[in-house]
């Protein structure tokens, strides 16, 4: 395929709908932070994915990153989403362990958001910050 091919195909695939949307559902409850630390930390690194108020990255606007995008926060909003703590949270119990294990936020994200990059104290505060949130305010029903 020649450039204008490529030119052509990129131009095509930004009229799929998928990815387009965007929405950040409403916060039908938000889960009660044991602190403001764990809550900034949480927000810097993981509630662009795990919550319903993400901040649509200029990136996310264009496919095919779009797609890739879209479908991760919607599989992460149904593991773990801090919006939505009146439902059950079946990725609650691991978040603590997927922090200072390293394998969240995912690599792809790190590389892109240099604010969702933690050092080993920050880690080790989030870690901490969530079991005990989540213990003082376990998530429903
Ligand atoms: C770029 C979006 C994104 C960010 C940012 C992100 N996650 Fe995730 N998370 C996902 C996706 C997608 C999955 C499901 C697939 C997988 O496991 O990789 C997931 C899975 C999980 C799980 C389920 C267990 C596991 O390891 O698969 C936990 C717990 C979790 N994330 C916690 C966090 C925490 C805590 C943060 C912040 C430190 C975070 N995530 C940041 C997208 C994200």
């Amino acid at each position: 395929m020649g450039i204008l091919g490529l030119i052509a195909l990129f131009l095509l695939i930004q009229l799929v709908p998928y990815g387009h949307a965007h929405d950040n559902p409403p916060v039908t409850q938000a889960v009660k932070w044991d602190s403001p630390r764990t809550q900034q930390l949480f927000e810097d690194a993981c509630g662009a994915c795990h919550s319903n108020l993400t901040n649509w990255p200029a990136d996310s606007y264009v496919a095919p990153t779009s797609w890739l995008v879209q479908h991760d926060v919607e599989e992460a909003r149904g593991i773990l989403n801090v919006s939505e703590w009146d439902k059950p949270q079946p990725g609650a119990g691991e978040a603590a362990e997927a922090v200072t294990g390293g394998e969240m936020p995912p690599l792809q994200y790190k590389l892109m958001h240099s604010s969702s990059r933690l050092s080993d104290s920050e880690k080790q505060d989030l870690a901490d910050g969530l079991t005990r949130t989540f213990q003082l305010d376990p998530p429903g029903p």
